[in-house]
Parts: structure tokens; C-alpha cells; sequence
């Protein structure tokens, strides 16, 4: 069952279009909710009026923060982010109000009577503005949104006993997740508390955020999961701020409330990857070995922290590079601005720095004469090395193999070697870059490090799966089906895995991290394990008889015998450290590697640069579902096309410039190059049958590799995504003038 090739089970009702959405759901009695949104970007509220909104026909409530029964926070890890704006708008697009009425359009006439009385303030609009003396203050307590930092041996020393020292800054863009379907929310009044229905990623933190709104217990809040039409870290944490508002409004009027953004709402009011501005020094022998790295991080967190402290761990942590290097220091700085909050995005930061240390490495091959992919593979980590975070890693670390995998099924030698022909204004390049990927949430996130699983075998031999993690289109479902059937011994198809409801599992952490297929597949085993036992003498008192002993046969007669065959699994994930002081210590319990390498030709007449093939090594512990690894791969790869060519999200004075998807351009099937996957399958051994995560890994080295294929195909570094034609254009005509 496990790694062979197969269809996900949930492409049938999505092809069809039975699956259901949150906006197909109708209730009896729905209301339609419509957010009012804050059209500057750093004001004092004086005053809300809403009489007029009050007073349309079908409205039953316009909702202020006043209304608010618990807390007006929906901060996931700090506290200090408001749901509804009480006294200050720190961005365009922070929700004033809220309008309900019986129709959608009349919700959307009482918005638009709403008016706000705002004094503006001066804002701050980028990192270096944000941290500059004397800026505006986002917050009372200072722009510093968050901080950490990595300090091993001492690179200043090293840096000056290394041969060849390179330093390059690089810049990367922010990035809307654009996924499929909006962020939408129905909240059911019921007996005892809220049923919500949402669009989203991590129930748990819904359950939590809407109870915290409401100042009810958790258990008066039940989330469940409908399908839901990509999320990329898009739907981490937002959702909670929907399903609050959309709860407030059905607490308000006593009847479910329906709450669907539309596409500019989204894109102006959800959080966005954050963009960066990144200073890397390598210092390295003139034998090529990489003796001191001192990377300077800083991070545009927009308007709140949501999850920025993840983020920017997870930056500092992983920006060295997958790389042995002895000394090492990093400084990461998250700064807030007036600007759309900053969040989780497929990779959390990890994206960003592979930009930069991929960059310089291609820089400091340049400057020792050597062949890239090779400096990698003298440099790269593997069992036996120690991270740049200082732990050793123990097991299931072949990056080397991804490094050898890309280059040969690439032909990386041959291609290497290809001029450009005399006066044809289109250039070749090529251009490789690696990654790790500490796999869940790491020691930061350690104390939500746990997941659960209910699976119950029925009389005829049918499987019902539940777990706390979450389908968002990465093939979740599939995959716990196939681990499922293979613990159980039965057929896939006899397996159902239901949608994710709070009622079912025990909190289990949010579906984030590339964390799911390891968290909730172990758990799911982990039950599956426990019912196989109870079956096992069944099994065997059939046998013996010299019955059947079809897996129906055998539930069936355990059913007879009255056998418990329901069953919780719970997986805990191995423990990690991390020393605050030094940004010492086991950060994550195992990572993921991988190599991508991109072929681009850049046309020097208009700058535009076209992605020709992307070959993309992946360690993954072992495939779960070898069609789902595919896939995961080429839609992360053709995300990081996105993220490295196009996806410019546009911002003047705190006012959003894209907010449609014809002004914020997003690649689409058209753009996609050949994807050329390489499997690396050295199971781990604490993975469910030796799987590692897949979800981000998939994304975090495309772009970094675009850029050095497009410095490659240009003759210079480029330090700076999205390489749109506009910027190619200027970057090239700056060079003609010298
Ligand atoms: Mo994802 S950035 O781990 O939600």
C-alpha cells in the first residue's frame, strides 16, 4: 500500500463538485455577514456611526468591538491584536464593524453606511522606515516586533583567518497565498455553545480564538472542518479572526451566521508571506571549506505578530543554510509596520533565507572558481554533522544524495557548458540551490508538538479515520487512509477519513509545518496498531478453523465476540531545546533535504524571464502516496515560480496597490515548467513507515534557484525577487550604462 503510486480520495467529489464548501452550506435562518474595512492605514478612532447601517432594511445587527463578550483579542501566540478595531486601525483592511442582515446584499449596503470618524497618524511602511530612529510607533512598546539569534564559536575571528570572505544583502518580496477559495466561516447558535463550519487549517486555534471572543469555555465551541480550497499557511491563524466575527455575529442575533470574504477583501486583510531584507558573509578556506557565516535578518511583520515569532525563529534557525559550519551568528529582527499583518506561508521563512544562502554560495563558488553543485556537496550537512543550531544530526540526512540526484537527472555538466549563440538576445542559465527543513514546530513549538486519531473499525469491515490535522488539498486524507489500510490490513477504499471536527479528537496542534503526514499519521497508526492487536486472535481463531479469513470476515466476528475495535492513537513528538541566549540546541526532532536546480531563459530585449525546467531532489523519509509527493512538488515548485518571477504585492503609503487577482498576477498552468522529480527514500526511523514532511520542502528552494539560474543566464548576481520583466529590464540596462 505504501509509496505505490494512487489517486487521492477526495478528487472525485471535488471534480464532480459534490464536496462542499463553506459558502455552499445553507442553514435554516442564515444571516449574511459583511466586514466593514478601514480604508487608511494608521489612525485614532473617535467615533463608529452605524444608525444609518441599523436602520436598512434586513439588517439585524451591526457589531462594534462594545459587543464583545470575552476578549476583543485574537492574538494566536502574543496577546494585543484586537478582532475589532476599538481604538486604533494599524492597517487598510482591519475590520471596524461588522453588518448583518437576512440578504448578502443588504449586509453589504449596511456596511457601506458605515462611516468612521479617524484621526490619522504618520505611518511606517518597510523594515529599515520601521526600525529607523524616531519612526512612528506601531505599537507603544516599539517597531521590534520580535527577535532571536544564533551565536556558535566566534566568526569574527574566523572571517578574518578565512581566505575568501563574500557578503551580498538580498531582497525578497511579500506573498499572497491566493489560494482557490476565500476564507469563509457559518456559525451555528446550538444547544450548550457555537458549531462553526470554516474554511480553515487549524480548528484548534478557532476553538480557542472563538472562545476567548465569546468568554466561553472550549467545549461550548465545536469547529469542524468543510473541504477547503488551499490554505499554504493562509489559513493558519486567520480563520480564527472569521469564525470570531462570524461566532459574535450569531451570538448577537441568536441565529447562524454566514461570513465569506470576497477576493479583495482577502487579499487586503490576510496575512501575507513576510518579505525580508537579508545580509549574509560567508567566509570559507581557499580549499572551499565554509569556516564562518554571519547572517543580519530582518523581517517586515506588518500591522500585528500573528505568527511572526514562528516565522522568524524559523528564519534565524535555518538561515545559516543546510551547511557544516563552525562559527555562526545570526540576528533576526521581526519589525512591525502599517502593513496587511505578516504570516505563516508555505515554508515560514524558509523560502526567504534559501534566496540568501543559496546566493552566496553560488557568490563564494564564483570567487574560488569552483562548480556550485560540488562546493555543496564538500559543505553539506549529513549524518554525523553538526547543524549551524549546534545539535548533531543522529539519522535520515541525505542531502548529498539530493545534491547528486539533481545534477545527474539534470545534466547539470553538459548543460553547464552551453554558450549563448552570437547576437541571439535570449540567455540560458542554470542555477541549483538546496534546503532544510526542520519538519513541525520545534522547540518553540514543542508544548503543541502532540497529535491524536480515532479510528473505528466496523461489523462489515469499513474503516472510519478521524484525525486533529486537516485536509487543505495537500492530500492529508489519502495519505492517513493509506497508513490506515496498511496497519489494518485492508483494502483503501474500504477506509473513509472523515472531516476534522473538535468533537472528535483532542487537540492535536495546527496542520502547519509540513507536520501532518509525521504528527497524524503516527497517531493514526498508533490506534490502528492498538485494533490490530484486538483483532489478531480473531484473526487466528479463523484461520485455524480453516475459515476465510477476509478482513470483513474476521471484524465481523470480532464484532460477534464483542471486541473493542474503536481506538485513539496519540503521537508525542520527540523533545527539543533551544537556548535563547546562544539559539543553541536541538531545534527541530528531524529535517527534510532537498536540491533544486532551474533552467531560465531571460530575454535581454524585455526582461522577461521564462522557467524552462525545474529538477527537484527531495528527501522525504519515504513516499506515503508516490502520486501525492508528485503533486505537492509540482505545486510548491510552481508557487516558488510564482513567488520568484511574478507575485509582486504592491503597497504605496499602507494602501494596497493589488488587491485583485488581475493587478496581483499569480502563475498559472501556462507558466509551469517541467517538473522533474527525484525521490531520496531513506526512512526515518520515527516516521509513520519512514515518512518525513513534504508540504513545504516542496516550495523552499525553487525560487532561490530561479535567481541563481537568472544570475547565471545574466552574467551578475541578482539579489532581489520577484524578478519581474520591469526590474530584469532595469537591472540590465544599469549594466549597459556600467
Ligand atoms: Mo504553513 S506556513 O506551515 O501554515
Amino acid at each position: 500500500m505504501i509509496g505505490r503510486p494512487g489517486p487521492r480520495l477526495d478528487a472525485h467529489t471535488k471534480a464532480t463538485g459534490k464536496a462542499i464548501y463553506v459558502d455552499d452550506l445553507r442553514v435554516a435562518g442564515l444571516l449574511y455577514a459583511r466586514p466593514v474595512l478601514a480604508r487608511v492605514p494608521h489612525a485614532r478612532l473617535r467615533a463608529l456611526h452605524t444608525e444609518r447601517a441599523r436602520a436598512l432594511p434586513g439588517v439585524r445587527a451591526v457589531v462594534t468591538a462594545a459587543a464583545v463578550p470575552g476578549k476583543n483579542d485574537i492574538g494566536v501566540i502574543q496577546a494585543g491584536h484586537p478582532l475589532l478595531v476599538a481604538d486604533r486601525v494599524r492597517y487598510v483592511g482591519e475590520v471596524l464593524a461588522l453588518c448583518v442582515a437576512e440578504e448578502p446584499g443588504q449586509a453589504r449596503a449596511a456596511a457601506a453606511a458605515v462611516t468612521a470618524d479617524l484621526e490619522p497618524l504618520p505611518g511606517v511602511f518597510g523594515i529599515e522606515e520601521a526600525l529607523a530612529d524616531g519612526a512612528p510607533l506601531v505599537h507603544e512598546a516599539g517597531n521590534v516586533a520580535v527577535q532571536f539569534r544564533v551565536r556558535k564559536g566566534d566568526t569574527t575571528q574566523a572571517l578574518q583567518r578565512a581566505d575568501v570572505v563574500v557578503e551580498r544583502t538580498f531582497r525578497t518580496g511579500a506573498q499572497e497565498h491566493a489560494y482557490l477559495e476565500t476564507l469563509g466561516a457559518v456559525v451555528q447558535p446550538v444547544a450548550g455553545g457555537v458549531l462553526i463550519y470554516g474554511s480553515l487549517q487549524c480548528p484548534y486555534y478557532v476553538q480557542k480564538g472563538v472562545a476567548g471572543v465569546l468568554g466561553t469555555p472550549y467545549s461550548a465551541v465545536r469547529v469542524v472542518q468543510l473541504t477547503t480550497g488551499g490554505g499554504f499557511g493562509g489559513k493558519e491563524d486567520v480563520p480564527s479572526e472569521i469564525c470570531a466575527m462570524a461566532a459574535l455575529g450569531a451570538h448577537v442575533t441568536g441565529r447562524p451566521v454566514k461570513l465569506v470574504l470576497d477576493r479583495e477583501e482577502d487579499i487586503l486583510r490576510t496575512s501575507k508571506r513576510h518579505p525580508m531584507i537579508i545580509r549574509y558573509r560567508l567566509g570559507a578556506a581557499r580549499d572551499g571549506r565554509f569556516l564562518a557565516a554571519e547572517v543580519d535578518i530582518r523581517g517586515d511583520c506588518g500591522a500585528y505578530a500573528t505568527v511572526s515569532p514562528v516565522v522568524l525563529w524559523r528564519a534565524a534557525v535555518h538561515g545559516p543554510g543546510p551547511y557544516v559550519i563552525p562559527h555562526v551568528k545570526v540576528d533576526c529582527v521581526g519589525a512591525y509596520t502599517n502593513l496587511p499583518p505578516s504570516g505563516a506561508f508555505r515554508g515560514f521563512g524558509a523560502p526567504q533565507v534559501a534566496v540568501a544562502h543559496e546566493g552566496i554560495v553560488d557568490d563564494l563558488a564564483r570567487a574560488l572558481g569552483r562548480d556550485p553543485i560540488d562546493l555543496r556537496l564538500q559543505n553539506a550537512l549529513h549524518v554525523g554533522a553538526e547543524l549551524p543550531t549546534g545539535a548533531p544530526l543522529e539519522e535520515s540526512a541525505p542531502l548529498r544524495e539530493t545534491l547528486e540526484g539533481a545534477r545527474d537527472r539534470c545534466g547539470w555538466a553538459e548543460k553547464r557548458t552551453v554558450r549563448p549563440r552570437a547576437g541571439d538576445p535570449r540567455r540560458r542559465g542554470l542555477g541549483g540551490a538546496c534546503m532544510h527543513y526542520g519538519v513541525s514546530l520545534g522547540a518553540k513549538g514543542w508544548h503543541l508538538d502532540a497529535s491524536g486519531a480515532l479510528v473505528q473499525v466496523h461489523q462489515d469491515g469499513s474503516v472510519t479515520v478521524a484525525i486533529g490535522g486537516t485536509e487543505i488539498g495537500q492530500g492529508a486524507k489519502t495519505a492517513m487512509a493509506l497508513i490506515a489500510a496498511e496497519a489494518l490490513g485492508c483494502a483503501v477504499d474500504q477506509v473513509q477519513v472523515v472531516d476534522t471536527d473538535t468533537a472528535l479528537v483532542a487537540d492535536s496542534g495546527p496542520t502547519v509545518a509540513s507536520r501532518t503526514t509525521v504528527m497524524s499519521g503516527n497517531a493514526v497508526l498508533a490506534a490502528c496498531r492498538t485494533i490490530a492487536a484486538r483483532l489478531e486472535p480473531v484473526r487466528a481463531e479463523l484461520g485455524a478453523a480453516g475459515r476465510p479469513a477476509e478482513f470483513r470476515d474476521v471484524t465481523h466476528a470480532a464484532y460477534a465476540r464483542n471486541v473493542d475495535l474503536a481506538a485513539t492513537g496519540w503521537w508525542v513528538a520527540p523533545p527539543s531545546t533551544f537556548d535563547d541566549e546562544t539559539g543553541l540546541g536541538t531545534a527541530y526532532f528531524v529535517y527534510a533535504f532537498a536540491t533544486h536546480i532551474a533552467e531560465v531563459e531571460v530575454d535581454t530585449r524585455t526582461g522577461e524571464v521564462r522557467v524552462l525546467r525545474m529538477t527537484c531532489a527531495h528527501d522525504i523519509g519515504r513516499a506515503i502516496n508516490r502520486d501525492g509527493v508528485e503533486a505537492q512538488v509540482e505545486g510548491g515548485v510552481l508557487q516558488g515560480v510564482g513567488y520568484a518571477r511574478y507575485e509582486d504585492f504592491r503597497t504605496v503609503q499602507g494602501r494596497v496597490l493589488t488587491s485583485t487577482l488581475t493587478t496581483y498576477l499569480v502563475p498559472t498552468a501556462a507558466d509551469a515548467p517541467e517538473v522533474d522529480l527525484v525521490l531520496v527514500e531513506e526512512p526515518w526511523s520515527k516516521g509513520p513507515y519512514g515518512a518525513k514532511g513534504i508540504g513545504e520542502p516542496a516550495i523552499i528552494p525553487a525560487a532561490a534557484a530561479i535567481l541563481n539560474a537568472v544570475s547565471d543566464a545574466l552574467g551578475f548576481p541578482v539579489s532581489e525577487i520577484p524578478l519581474t520583466p520591469e526590474r530584469v529590464w532595469r537591472l540590465l540596462r544599469a549594466r549597459e550604462a556600467g
